[in-house]
């Protein structure tokens, strides 16, 4: 958290989290912060219709963003989580710069996993084209510790094949293997799923990378700092929602049915519709 002061008479317990993700991926992010701080409403933003993000540039990705965080504050949202490592890599220090309520990105939790889970000091991260060029996993965990060596590969394909729902399927066990291969001959023993859709197939490359190789997932440690974080500020929701409270709302940019069909099998809550936004307007 740098840039602008935080003002902390916007700021409610009451109020919800904002969540976003160029689309589903976010999603094993909000199964996150529901299942570690229950009591916090969520107001979650997919941007499916513009979804990859990975292959766009820097500046697009941090324009949709911009839009993003504009949409999500007309909730006076009383934090912002950056559920997409793109647009964390791509976006994140101009979001800071211009935003007074807190922000967290997923980058900075999974880079601080993996450099304490790793034993040999060699540690491969999957993601996008934009994470991996960036290199900000790599410039997280050199600052923690300079003598580890990070190992980073794109997998472009990755996140069209979970957006389609082919989580078990054949063609995703081949694709995973050609891009795995590499990070196995050269005897990474941690690696980061360094985008927020991966965690979706996280059997497949646990299966092919083997057990001797632990995954990091920053959705978990993005929601365990996120806890910590609204705890110092005095800012945990205590007050548990009555039963059909509207606790978690979905937003769209495109054709919302699909989307649900997805959220439901992730966040096993009963989503009933998201509703499908013209993020342009923001
Ligand atoms: N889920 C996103 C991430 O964590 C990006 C996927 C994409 O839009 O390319 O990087």
């Amino acid at each position: 958290m740098a840039g602008k002061q935080i003002n902390r008479s916007l700021l409610k317990k009451d109020a919800p989290i904002g969540v976003f993700d160029s689309g589903v991926g976010g999603l094993t992010v909000a199964r996150e912060i529901i299942r570690q701080i229950p009591n916090e409403k969520i107001i979650y933003f997919g941007d499916t219709a513009r979804v990859p993000y990975g292959s766009k540039s820097k500046e697009t990705v941090t324009r949709f963003s911009e839009q993003i965080v504009r949409f999500l504050r007309t909730f006076q949202v009383k934090t912002i989580v950056v559920a997409c490592n793109t647009a964390s890599a791509c976006a994140l220090d101009a979001l800071e710069r211009d935003i007074d309520i807190p922000i967290i990105d997923v980058v900075k939790p999974g880079a601080k996993a993996a450099w304490e889970a790793t034993r040999n000091g060699r540690i491969g991260v999957i993601g996008t084209e934009a994470t991996i060029g960036s290199q900000i996993y790599t410039k997280y965990i050199q600052n923690l510790n300079r003598d580890i060596t990070i190992y980073g590969k794109a997998c472009p394909l990755f996140v069209p094949l979970v957006e389609e729902g082919l989580l078990e399927d054949p063609v995703t066990d081949e694709i995973a293997r050609r891009y795995l291969t590499e990070l196995i001959d050269i005897d990474i023993d941690t690696l980061i799923l360094g985008c927020t859709h991966y965690p979706l197939i996280r059997s497949t490359l646990g299966r092919i990378m083997g057990e001797g190789v632990r995954l990091v997932n920053p959705a978990y440690e993005t929601a365990r700092e996120l806890k910590e974080m609204l705890g110092q500020l005095d800012l945990l929701d205590e007050e548990p929602l009555g039963l059909g409270s509207n606790r978690y709302q979905f937003y769209v940019s495109d054709k919302a049915e699909k989307f649900v069909h997805f959220a439901n099998s992730i966040i096993k809550y009963g989503i009933l519709s998201a509703k499908a936004v013209n993020i342009e307007e923001y």
